[in-house]
């Protein structure tokens, strides 16, 4: 490693984003990409700005977009910042709030990315563990940090904090409350969104992506909404031109055709019940999902080998060799085609239905029992 580095960034732990495979022909479903395209209005304004003016720089604070996000989601346009990605928002937060030993509060597991972003600024991760239901745990509502996460609903486990319990953690920490809705379109629950506290909590902020229900990953744009005097700190550290001109563009002609990424969003509750199902029956205890992935566990067991031997057949999904989650898988939503060869290869690699012997059954039947109970929202 380079002397030249500073001490944390050479000893920091680089985030692993999911495989990108630059072949074809895998059953991708490692980084709950939309398996269902972007709007053709995306397409065609795309197209259509694809010219002579991608020699001038693009708008510096994405006006156009924010005022056009302003009235889809009912706030002000100074509410409202743009990023490349929601991850450069997350980036450009933690640049203005965290500063060498701030503690930064969250429960886990969660995202990991909140990980590297704190060690980059020198910051203090405290991890909070979730409760076996996937609730806030009682602890980070006491806990004194200039900031705290929360992932609603949560990666990886799918799983969904009610918007009460979030009101009562805005009003409990000390510090700024950052809640990362990147996966909340894909709720059964209406009005779980945290968007309109940003009007009586100035101490919220929501962060919303376009890659997963706009199925428009791949060009990088996410919304912040929180407090203007929190926008105007964050437009001080972001880079002068941070989205690009073609996926302002994108990001304006998405907004324009809602009803397409709902149905899209419908397609894929629907489907994420059949996939739910499906493992159920192989064995997997599945969390209630609200995203777009579900997260598959078998207890006591590690399923690396089943992860490696799945991308063997080129199916990719994501494995963490995280300590806890060795014997969990998550597993992104893709189109009904896709869910059956996933579900037929798994059945054909453990050689039978269910995952164990007579007494693993029963016990992966208890488990699931124990889940379904604490939040049942999987409804069909
Ligand atoms: C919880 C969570 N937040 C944020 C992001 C980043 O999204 P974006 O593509 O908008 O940077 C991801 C991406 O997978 C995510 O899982």
């Amino acid at each position: 490693m380079s002397q030249y580095l500073r001490k944390n960034i050479a000893a920091l732990a680089a985030y692993v984003p999911g495989e990108q495979p630059r072949d074809g022909g895998y059953v991708k479903l490692n980084t709950n990409e939309n398996p269902y395209p972007p709007s053709p209005r995306v397409l065609t304004a795309v197209r259509k700005a694809t010219n002579l003016s991608l020699r001038l720089y693009p708008e510096p604070t994405a006006d156009t977009l924010r005022t056009l996000a302003a009235s889809t989601y009912g706030v002000e346009v100074e509410n409202i910042l743009a990023g490349n990605g929601s991850d450069e928002l997350l980036s450009m937060l933690i640049r203005c709030l965290v500063g060498p030993g701030d503690p930064v509060v969250y429960p886990v597991p969660t995202y990991s990315l909140y990980d590297t972003l704190i060690a980059i600024q020198d910051g203090e991760k405290v991890e909070i563990p979730f409760g076996a239901d996937f609730s806030l745990p009682a602890e980070i509502f006491s806990h004194r940090a200039p900031l705290t996460f929360v992932c609603n609903p949560n990666s990886p486990s799918g799983t969904l904090v009610s918007l009460q319990e979030i009101e009562r953690l805005a009003r409990a920490v000390s510090g700024i409350l950052v809640v990362d809705e990147a996966y909340i379109d894909f709720a059964d629950v209406e009005g779980c969104s945290a968007i309109p506290l940003i009007q009586s909590f100035s101490n919220i902020v929501v962060l919303r992506s376009f890659s997963k229900s706009f199925s428009l990953a791949g060009m990088r744009i996410g919304l912040a909404f929180a407090a203007r005097e929190i926008i105007a700190g964050m437009i001080k550290v972001k880079d002068s031109y941070n989205v690009t001109r073609l996926s302002l563009v994108a990001a304006a002609a998405a907004l324009q055709d809602i009803p397409w990424m709902k149905r899209n969003v419908r397609r894929i509750q629907r489907s994420r019940h059949r996939l739910t199902r499906g493992l159920k029956k192989l064995g997997f205890q599945i969390y209630p999902a609200q995203a777009n992935f579900v997260m598959a566990r078998m207890p006591a067991r590690t399923l690396r080998g089943l992860y490696e031997e799945l991308k063997r057949r080129k199916i990719l999904v994501r494995y963490f060799a995280t300590p806890g989650l060795e014997d969990s898988l998550r597993i992104s939503v893709g189109t009904d085609e896709e869910i059956k060869i996933l579900l037929r290869e798994i059945e054909e690699i453990e050689g039978r239905p269910v995952a164990g012997g007579r007494e693993e059954e029963a016990r992966s039947k208890e488990g699931q029992a124990a889940m379904d109970e604490h939040i049942d929202t999987d409804t069909p």
